[in-house]
């Protein structure tokens, strides 16, 4: 099976809806302009062709409810500037003020509509509210690579009632991911941290049967240091997955999977690292103490199974990298990476845009905008978002 790709498309002249993932929206602020940059070229390519444009994302889980705190806003202002030509905005994604701005749409026009988990017809596949989203438009092309592993309207409900296709940006992740799945060179370690404990873990056992190490940190590690009767005090920690920790360490001892867990952890009374900043062993956390980054010691071990790797996957800062108290881990990964000789692949949102931030994105092989995407993408699973793009 292939991808439906852009070159397959007729689309000139026509309006399109993409799909795009700016979930890069913190507090009313673009905190990650990476992946807006990375929506660039298939918005470009399409304007080449004279369609006229409706971008249409998801930001933040709002439930189903308008949370300002989760507009986009923000992305209207950054996207002008970054296209050097105006981009229109409305407050919703469906409903008759979008229907009208959508019908009288001329080439070139852009209009971006409001965050779609507004409505709770996004995450629950609802067929109505994909038929509102596909009648605005002729042709529906999907970029948002770093969501392709929901199952949500605009993501699978939209190309069952429109002629699509895959963006730039999906094509180029897609393949070079499952090329790398393949055939990556062994030794292979992945280095799994972040804060979606849940939704990421579930992907581990499968990540097992590609990888040599896994090395586990951010609040993820807190939840498997946990689960093995560490008290984590006031850490991120999700109870709930305590038995899929578990599993996940059998797993790896029968596996021969080198698994590694933080010995040491940045500690703090809050979570700028405030107040009673220390490291200690993660067996002596003092109470209301918050593990917010890897400690040295653990660096060490994380570090010398990256020097002796020909391949590294990464997704998920170390620690609240968007603190600097806490984001000494994530820097001596990065720099580890870097010194290797290994094919360095990161993945993730919030990874990317630390790696972006920091100024050190040229150094490694590939950055993926997507985290869970790619993940599941490396661990082997059927991407819903992938399978309605292929070719029957
Ligand atoms: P990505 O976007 O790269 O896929 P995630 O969204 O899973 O990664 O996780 C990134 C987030 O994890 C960041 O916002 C970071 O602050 C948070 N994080 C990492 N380590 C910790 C920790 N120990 N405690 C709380 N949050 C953490
Ligand atoms: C991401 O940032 O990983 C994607 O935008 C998906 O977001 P979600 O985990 O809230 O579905
Ligand atoms: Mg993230």
């Amino acid at each position: 099976m292939k991808l439906l790709t852009l070159d397959s498309a007729d689309l000139t002249g026509k309006k399109v809806f993409l799909r795009v993932d700016y979930n890069v929206v913190n507090n009313g602020e673009v905190t990650d302009e990476f992946r807006v940059r990375s929506s660039l070229p298939t918005i470009e390519y399409l304007l080449e062709k004279d369609c006229s444009i409706i971008l249409a994302s998801h930001n933040g889980r709002p439930d189903g409810k308008v949370v300002d705190s989760m507009s986009l806003r923000p992305v209207a202002k950054l996207l002008p500037k970054l296209l050097n030509r105006d981009v229109i905005f409305v407050d919703n994604c469906v409903g008759s003020e979008v229907e009208n701005e959508a019908k009288y749409l001329r080439t070139g026009d852009i209009l971006l509509l409001e965050n779609l988990r507004f409505h709770k017809g996004e995450e629950d596949n609802d067929k109505n509210f994909a038929k509102n989203l596909a009648d605005l438009a002729e042709w529906y092309i999907d970029d948002a690579f770093a969501a392709v592993h929901r199952a949500h309207a605009s993501i699978v409900g939209i190309p069952k009632l429109l002629p699509h296709a895959a963006g730039l940006l999906l094509e180029r992740e897609y393949n070079t991911l499952s090329e790398l799945m393949k055939t990556p060179a062994k030794p292979y370690t992945a280095v799994i941290g972040g804060a979606k404990i849940s939704d990421k873990i579930e992907v581990l056992n499968e990540l097992l049967k590609h990888v040599n190490a896994l090395l586990i940190g951010g609040a993820m590690a807190n939840t498997f240091l946990a689960a093995l009767g560490n008290n984590m005090q006031a850490s991120l920690v999700e109870k709930d997955s305590f038995a899929d920790a578990k599993k996940i360490i059998s797993a790896a001892k029968r596996r021969k999977v080198r698994l590694l867990l933080p010995s040491d952890v940045v500690v703090a009374l809050d979570i700028d690292g405030k107040k009673g900043l220390r490291t200690t062993k993660v067996d002596q956390l003092r109470p209301k103490e918050i593990a917010l980054d890897l400690g040295p010691s653990t660096m060490d071990s994380f570090n010398e199974v990256i020097a002796g790797s020909k391949t590294v996957f990464w997704n998920g800062t170390l620690g609240r990298a968007e603190v600097a108290n806490f984001a000494k881990a994530s820097e001596s990964l990065a720099h580890a990476m870097i010194s290797s000789d290994a094919k360095t692949i990161i993945g993730g949102g919030d990874t990317a845009a630390y790696i972006d931030n920091v100024g050190l994105h040229s150094h490694f092989s590939f950055v993926s905008t997507g985290g869970g995407a790619s993940l599941e993408l490396l661990s082997g699973k059927k991407l819903p978002g992938i399978e309605v793009l292929m070719k029957k």
